[in-house]
This record gives C-alpha cells, sequence and structure tokens, in this order.
C-alpha cells in the first residue's frame, strides 16, 4: 500500500483540480429540469470541462466507462452511465464529476432532486448529505479511517437507511483512485492513520432498503437489489494538522 503526501506545490495543484470539479457542479445545477436527458447533461459537462476549465473528463475510457461523468437516477448506487432517457418530475440524481487538471484529479458528486421530489427522496439525499459531513468533519492528523467510517455508518443507521459496502471512498491524486480505500463503516481507533498532505475522497452511499447492491449487465451500473432509492455524495478533503481542508466545496457551502 502506497499513500502519497503530497507537498505544497501538489496540495495547489489539487485545489484547482477540486475548484474544477465544484465549478463543473454549480453549473449543471440549472440544466436539471424534466425532459433533459443524461447523454444531454454529460454533453454540456464534457465541453465545459475543455473550454472552460481547461481540463480532461477522468471517466471517459477509464477501464472502459463511456462518457464524461456518472449519472445515477434513483435506485442507481453510482457508476451510472448516461444515456437518451429524459429526467421525469420526481426522480432523484447524483452527478459525479472527476475534472483531470494539469495532471491532478478533483472528484465531486451531489444530489439533484427533478422538480418537488417526494419527502422520503427529500429526506434521503439531506440525511446523505450530513453523514457524508459528519465523516468530513473527523479528518484531522493524527485520526484514523475507522473514526471516519464510524461517523458516517452512525448517522446513517440512526436515521434507518443502509450504507454500501461495495463502493468506497480512495486517495486521489496523480491517480483517480489511491491509496487508502476510505470505507463508510467501522470502528473508532482502528484503520489507516491520517496524515497531514494525504488526499482522500468521502462519498458515502445510502439505500431506503437493504444496503445490497449489483451491477447490472453493461458492467457499470449499481443499482440497489430491492430497487429502493439511493443517494449519495462527495467531496475530496485534504489532511492538516488542524483538521481538513475540502477541496470541492461549492460557492456558498460551509462544511
Ligand atoms: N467518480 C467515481 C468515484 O467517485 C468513479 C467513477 S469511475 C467511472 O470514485 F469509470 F465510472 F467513471
Ligand atoms: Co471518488
Ligand atoms: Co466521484
Amino acid at each position: 500500500m502506497t499513500i502519497t503526501i503530497k507537498n505544497a506545490e501538489e496540495i495547489e495543484k489539487m485545489r484547482a483540480a477540486g475548484r474544477a470539479a465544484a465549478s463543473l457542479l454549480e453549473m449543471i445545477g440549472s440544466h436539471i429540469k424534466p425532459g433533459v436527458t443524461t447523454n444531454a447533461l454529460d454533453e454540456i459537462c464534457a465541453q465545459y470541462t475543455l473550454e472552460t476549465l481547461g481540463a480532461t473528463s477522468a471517466p471517459l475510457n477509464y477501464h472502459g466507462f463511456p462518457k464524461s461523468i456518472c449519472t445515477s437516477v434513483n435506485h442507481v448506487v453510482c457508476h451510472g452511465i448516461p444515456d437518451d432517457k429524459p429526467l421525469k418530475s420526481g426522480d432523484v440524481i447524483n452527478i459525479d464529476v472527476t475534472p483531470l487538471k494539469a495532471g491532478y484529479h478533483g472528484d465531486s458528486s451531489c444530489m439533484f432532486i427533478v422538480g418537488e421530489g417526494s419527502i422520503q427522496a427529500r429526506r434521503l439525499s439531506r440525511v446523505a448529505y450530513e453523514s457524508m459531513v459528519r465523516g468530513i468533519r473527523m479528518v484531522r492528523a493524527g485520526a484514523r479511517l475507522g473514526d471516519v467510517g464510524h461517523a458516517i455508518q452512525t448517522y446513517a443507521e440512526q436515521h434507518d437507511y443502509a450504507i454500501v459496502r461495495e463502493y468506497c471512498g480512495h486517495g486521489i491524486g496523480v491517480g483517480f483512485h489511491e491509496d487508502p480505500q476510505v470505507l463508510h463503516y467501522g470502528s473508532p481507533g482502528t484503520g489507516t492513520l491520517l496524515q497531514s498532505g494525504m488526499t482522500i475522497t468521502i462519498e458515502p452511499m445510502l439505500n431506503v432498503g437493504s444496503r445490497h447492491v449489483k451491477v447490472l449487465g453493461d458492467g457499470w451500473t449499481v443499482v440497489t437489489k430491492d430497487r429502493s432509492l439511493s443517494a449519495q455524495w462527495e467531496h475530496t478533503v485534504l489532511v492538516t494538522d488542524e483538521g481538513f481542508e475540502v477541496l470541492t466545496l461549492r460557492n456558498g457551502e460551509s462544511i
């Protein structure tokens, strides 16, 4: 296992990549409405990444992934492939973007509700966000990844949602997915010791029903086995001696 510790120069590049991811998610929100296809959202993000951000889309061709972003609708947990199906009022969608800028990755995702959305959908999205925040707030040099996972799992389960176990957060930098694995469940005081200069993602997936998932025949799309709703949020986070810096923070967001 090789965890990279970023120096000051590398941290500046991670900040630029993180800002790029944040601005993509800030930009795409106004395009999400009934009737728009996830392919259209993919094309808008691909063009904005190249032309406005001066970056490339890391998901495109990553282990054969065919699009520039992941779009995960309703019971899709993660890695949904953009297609020509229009969104409809009441859908909940996760948009996951990973621009690669000047050699460094910024990875972030957020939930959007098309139209008003059901009470359950809004509650799930809010609890998923808050569970990510609880995890982020545990980050500091000297803490362990088990502290992060435990905070996320405890919050989600207190609200009667299940944490998906098969997919996790990760180290990030020059590599899209670096060590360590960042589990969204666990026990305090266990796991990898966090050190200043590590950059990791925290990206819990919460299901309304059981935690179990399956991968569809396309080899990518992960869905809940019971077809219950699922939600996910993701930030890229720098570990510091004082605590954390969220590199993908959006305008108006504070953690
Ligand atoms: N962005 C996802 C993550 O948070 C990974 C997507 S891999 C892809 O780690 F190939 F599906 F794009
Ligand atoms: Co990620
Ligand atoms: Co991501």
